[in-house]
Protein backbone atom coordinates (compact mmCIF):
# COMPACT_ATOMS: atom_id res chain seq x y z
CA UNK A 1 0.00 0.00 0.00
CA UNK A 2 3.11 2.56 0.86
CA UNK A 3 4.72 1.42 -2.16
CA UNK A 4 1.16 2.01 -4.52
CA UNK A 5 0.94 5.62 -2.42
CA UNK A 6 4.47 6.42 -3.16
CA UNK A 7 4.11 5.50 -6.87
CA UNK A 8 1.15 7.51 -7.47
CA UNK A 9 3.18 10.35 -5.80
CA UNK A 10 5.93 9.93 -8.15
CA UNK A 11 3.53 9.37 -11.49
CA UNK A 12 1.75 12.72 -10.16
CA UNK A 13 5.02 14.76 -9.73
CA UNK A 14 6.14 13.60 -13.13
CA UNK A 15 3.68 15.24 -14.76
CA UNK A 16 5.05 18.22 -13.67
CA UNK A 17 6.91 19.79 -16.47
CA UNK A 18 10.60 21.57 -15.17
CA UNK A 19 13.66 20.28 -14.63
CA UNK A 20 15.62 20.30 -11.30
CA UNK A 21 16.61 24.29 -10.03
CA UNK A 22 19.83 25.98 -11.98
CA UNK A 23 21.97 25.56 -8.63
CA UNK A 24 21.32 21.88 -9.20
CA UNK A 25 21.84 21.74 -13.40
CA UNK A 26 24.72 23.64 -12.32
CA UNK A 27 26.25 20.55 -9.78
CA UNK A 28 25.45 18.32 -12.19
CA UNK A 29 27.23 19.66 -15.25
CA UNK A 30 30.37 19.83 -12.87
CA UNK A 31 29.65 15.88 -12.53
CA UNK A 32 29.50 15.08 -15.86
CA UNK A 33 32.12 14.62 -18.98
CA UNK A 34 31.64 17.23 -21.70
CA UNK A 35 29.42 13.97 -24.01
CA UNK A 36 27.72 13.20 -21.22
CA UNK A 37 26.45 16.24 -20.91
CA UNK A 38 24.70 16.80 -23.67
CA UNK A 39 22.85 13.74 -23.21
CA UNK A 40 21.70 14.67 -19.62
CA UNK A 41 20.70 18.15 -21.20
CA UNK A 42 18.33 16.13 -23.64
CA UNK A 43 16.62 14.34 -21.23
CA UNK A 44 12.83 15.22 -20.03
CA UNK A 45 12.72 17.95 -17.22
CA UNK A 46 11.03 14.96 -14.94
CA UNK A 47 13.72 12.40 -16.18
CA UNK A 48 16.66 15.73 -14.88
CA UNK A 49 14.90 15.56 -11.59
CA UNK A 50 14.75 11.71 -10.79
CA UNK A 51 18.14 11.77 -11.98
CA UNK A 52 19.39 14.25 -9.31
CA UNK A 53 17.14 12.91 -6.26
CA UNK A 54 18.68 9.60 -6.96
CA UNK A 55 22.27 11.06 -7.08
CA UNK A 56 22.14 12.73 -3.83
CA UNK A 57 20.41 9.72 -2.27
CA UNK A 58 23.56 8.15 -3.53
CA UNK A 59 25.49 10.49 -1.64
CA UNK A 60 23.72 10.47 1.44
CA UNK A 61 23.78 6.60 1.18
CA UNK A 62 27.67 6.46 0.19
CA UNK A 63 28.80 9.72 1.84
CA UNK A 64 30.45 12.07 0.01
CA UNK A 65 33.05 12.44 -2.22
CA UNK A 66 31.32 10.03 -4.24
CA UNK A 67 33.43 8.62 -7.07
CA UNK A 68 32.90 10.54 -10.67
CA UNK A 69 31.61 7.62 -12.27
CA UNK A 70 29.08 5.99 -9.72
CA UNK A 71 27.58 9.92 -9.75
CA UNK A 72 27.23 9.83 -13.44
CA UNK A 73 25.76 6.38 -13.09
CA UNK A 74 22.64 8.04 -10.90
CA UNK A 75 22.44 11.06 -13.05
CA UNK A 76 22.42 8.88 -16.53
CA UNK A 77 20.75 5.69 -16.04
CA UNK A 78 17.63 6.57 -17.25
CA UNK A 79 19.45 8.90 -20.56
CA UNK A 80 18.29 5.88 -22.72
CA UNK A 81 14.51 7.05 -22.40
CA UNK A 82 14.65 10.06 -24.00
CA UNK A 83 14.69 7.97 -27.78
CA UNK A 84 11.35 7.03 -27.30
CA UNK A 85 9.78 10.43 -26.65
CA UNK A 86 7.58 9.04 -24.78
CA UNK A 87 5.45 10.95 -21.98
CA UNK A 88 4.37 9.98 -18.41
CA UNK A 89 1.13 8.87 -18.86
CA UNK A 90 2.29 6.89 -22.29
CA UNK A 91 4.75 5.51 -20.31
CA UNK A 92 2.57 4.15 -17.59
CA UNK A 93 0.77 2.61 -20.18
CA UNK A 94 3.53 0.72 -21.29
CA UNK A 95 4.65 0.33 -18.13
CA UNK A 96 1.56 -1.97 -17.37
CA UNK A 97 1.11 -3.21 -20.65
CA UNK A 98 4.91 -4.93 -20.26
CA UNK A 99 3.76 -6.57 -17.01
CA UNK A 100 0.60 -8.12 -18.17
CA UNK A 101 1.90 -9.20 -22.02
CA UNK A 102 5.69 -9.58 -20.80
CA UNK A 103 8.47 -7.34 -20.71
CA UNK A 104 11.12 -8.71 -23.14
CA UNK A 105 8.41 -9.83 -25.47
CA UNK A 106 7.52 -6.22 -25.94
CA UNK A 107 10.86 -5.08 -25.57
CA UNK A 108 11.82 -7.01 -28.63
CA UNK A 109 9.39 -5.35 -31.18
CA UNK A 110 9.22 -1.90 -33.10
CA UNK A 111 8.35 1.58 -31.85
CA UNK A 112 8.20 3.85 -29.17
CA UNK A 113 7.39 1.28 -26.37
CA UNK A 114 9.35 -1.47 -27.63
CA UNK A 115 12.72 1.43 -27.52
CA UNK A 116 10.95 2.95 -23.88
CA UNK A 117 11.05 -1.00 -22.74
CA UNK A 118 15.00 -1.28 -23.53
CA UNK A 119 16.36 2.28 -22.45
CA UNK A 120 19.04 0.29 -20.85
CA UNK A 121 20.73 -0.81 -23.79
CA UNK A 122 19.96 2.55 -25.68
CA UNK A 123 21.12 4.39 -23.08
CA UNK A 124 24.01 2.21 -22.15
CA UNK A 125 25.22 2.61 -26.02
CA UNK A 126 24.89 5.92 -25.86
CA UNK A 127 26.85 6.72 -22.54
CA UNK A 128 29.60 4.24 -24.27
CA UNK A 129 30.03 6.37 -27.80
CA UNK A 130 29.83 9.36 -25.47
CA UNK A 131 33.22 8.21 -23.67
CA UNK A 132 31.55 7.56 -20.17
CA UNK A 133 33.41 5.28 -17.32
CA UNK A 134 33.04 1.55 -17.91
CA UNK A 135 30.75 1.54 -14.38
CA UNK A 136 28.72 4.65 -15.57
CA UNK A 137 28.43 1.91 -18.95
CA UNK A 138 27.33 -0.72 -16.62
CA UNK A 139 24.78 0.31 -14.25
CA UNK A 140 23.15 1.60 -16.86
CA UNK A 141 23.00 -1.59 -18.61
CA UNK A 142 22.33 -3.70 -15.70
CA UNK A 143 19.62 -1.26 -13.55
CA UNK A 144 16.95 -3.53 -14.65
CA UNK A 145 18.58 -6.54 -14.38
CA UNK A 146 18.40 -9.19 -11.59
CA UNK A 147 20.92 -8.72 -9.06
CA UNK A 148 22.84 -12.13 -9.64
CA UNK A 149 23.68 -11.16 -13.25
CA UNK A 150 24.87 -7.23 -11.60
CA UNK A 151 29.05 -6.72 -12.51
CA UNK A 152 29.01 -3.06 -10.73
CA UNK A 153 30.86 -3.55 -7.39
CA UNK A 154 27.91 -5.04 -4.62
CA UNK A 155 27.94 -1.48 -2.03
CA UNK A 156 28.11 0.77 -5.52
CA UNK A 157 25.03 -1.30 -6.88
CA UNK A 158 23.35 -1.40 -3.38
CA UNK A 159 22.99 2.22 -3.53
CA UNK A 160 22.61 2.67 -6.74
CA UNK A 161 19.35 0.30 -6.63
CA UNK A 162 18.22 1.42 -3.27
CA UNK A 163 18.46 5.31 -4.27
CA UNK A 164 15.92 4.56 -7.36
CA UNK A 165 12.57 4.92 -7.03
CA UNK A 166 10.99 3.98 -10.18
FE1 LIG B 1 15.33 2.61 -15.84
FE1 LIG C 1 15.49 5.49 -12.40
Amino acid sequence: MARTAHLVRRFLGSLRPGGPPGDEVLWVHAQLLPGERAIWDAMSGPDRRHSVAVARRVESQLGTPVDRPVLAAALLHDSGKSASRLRTPARVGVTLAAAVRGRERMAAGDGRAAQYLRHDDLGAGALERAGSDALTVAWTREHHRPRSTWTVPPDIADALHAADDD
